[in-house]
């Protein structure tokens, strides 16, 4: 059985207060980098990244980075 809820109920309930301030505060610290990569606001690139250390050292399989190991060249 599925509770119908009013538009207008929603648009009054926490739960919706909640997701539109963490979708806000999400836009506007993170976005900025991601809709605007000329502005180079992120961390300088390429971020130094070593698999010696990853994989060797801390045995990370190589699925938990790349999904499509064992299907993509
Ligand atoms: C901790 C996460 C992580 C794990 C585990 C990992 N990788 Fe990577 N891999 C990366 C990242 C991040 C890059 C991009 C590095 C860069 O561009 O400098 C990368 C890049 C690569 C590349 C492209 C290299 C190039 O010069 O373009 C290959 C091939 C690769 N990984 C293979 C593997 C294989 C095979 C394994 C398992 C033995 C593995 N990776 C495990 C994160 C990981």
């Amino acid at each position: 059985m599925v509770k119908r809820v009013s538009l207008e109920s929603f648009l009054r309930s926490r739960g919706f207060a909640v997701a539109l301030a963490v979708t806000c505060t999400s836009l506007f610290s993170v976005g900025p980098i991601y809709f605007y990569p000329h502005l180079r606001i992120g961390p300088p690139q390429p971020i130094p990244f070593s698999h010696r250390l990853h994989v060797g050292v801390k045995e990370i399989d190589c699925h938990f980075c790349h999904y499509s190991v064992e299907r993509s060249p």
